[in-house]
């Protein structure tokens, strides 16, 4: 079995002035070390904060990543900005299809899957989220949300592309809501995306997909959840803004 990278990403949403920036970042070069980290640390701060955040991070372990992009390289898109732009700015990462952009800012499946092409030819990582809302959960709909949410976004990814994706199953109930899903339901899923990606592509690729959970992990959560067999890390809200708890799921 292909021993999978765990990925712990920091998306801090609309957080983070500049002066917190620096403040965070400066509480988590001293709280995690370098040589004890068995485990990718990924933060994205708000766009604002990027440049930044890439210098505070110069002789860390950890790497920069974005929260939203557009699919084109330029051109009068008011108040977007590109995978080229991120990437000059340091990014690795950048995540695609966040429940919240999916919800106020009416991003669908279609639109997700360009962003997704985009992004990858440019050369960064992406982390695709996907996840069931709880009235979803509730019809007992749960893995058909999710499959069409991973087929629609991954439109003519092919598999050497896919290297390149990272999937963070967040059901929408367990967002900011201190809900979490439990160990096992949340493996659960992971293990049908897994089921899904091995349709679609081959097993071999699905053994190779890194797939986070997010929603409400927190530091008393984390090591039951990270310790699951198909959980190969974390998306953090909340507690990635506090350097303590961060730290503490990083390091769990
Ligand atoms: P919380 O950790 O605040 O629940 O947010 C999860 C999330 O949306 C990460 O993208």
């Amino acid at each position: 079995m292909t021993q999978r990278k765990q990925i712990i990403a920091g998306n801090w949403k609309m957080n983070g002035t500049l002066s917190e920036t620096a403040n965070l970042i400066n509480g988590l070069k001293q709280k995690i070390i370098s040589s004890s980290l068995n485990r990718e640390v990924v933060l994205c701060p708000p766009f604002t904060s990027l440049i930044l955040a890439n210098e505070l991070i110069k002789d860390t372990p950890f790497k920069l990543g974005a929260q939203n992009v557009h699919f084109e390289a330029k051109g009068a898109y008011t108040g977007e900005v590109s995978a080229e732009m991120l990437k000059e700015a340091g990014c690795k990462y950048v995540i695609i299809g966040h429940s919240e952009r999916r919800a106020y800012f009416q991003e669908d499946d279609a639109f997700i899957n360009k962003k997704v092409k985009k992004t990858i030819a440019t050369g960064l990582t992406v982390i695709l989220c996907v996840g069931e809302t709880l009235e979803e959960r509730e019809k007992g709909i749960t893995n058909q949300v999710v499959k069409a949410q991973l087929t629609g976004s991954l439109q003519n990814v092919s598999e050497k592309e896919l290297e390149n994706i990272i999937i963070a199953y967040e059901p929408v109930w367990a967002i900011g809501t201190g809900k979490t899903a439990t160990p096992e339901q949340a493996n659960e899923v992971h293990e049908y995306i897994r089921a899904v990606i091995s349709g679609g592509y081959s097993a071999a690729a699905a053994e190779r997909l890194i797939i986070q959970y997010g929603g409400s992990v927190k530091p008393d959560n984390a090591k039951e959840l990270l310790s699951m067999p198909h959980i190969d890390g974390a998306l953090v809200g909340g507690a990635s803004l506090k350097a303590d708890d961060f730290a503490g799921i990083v390091l769990a």
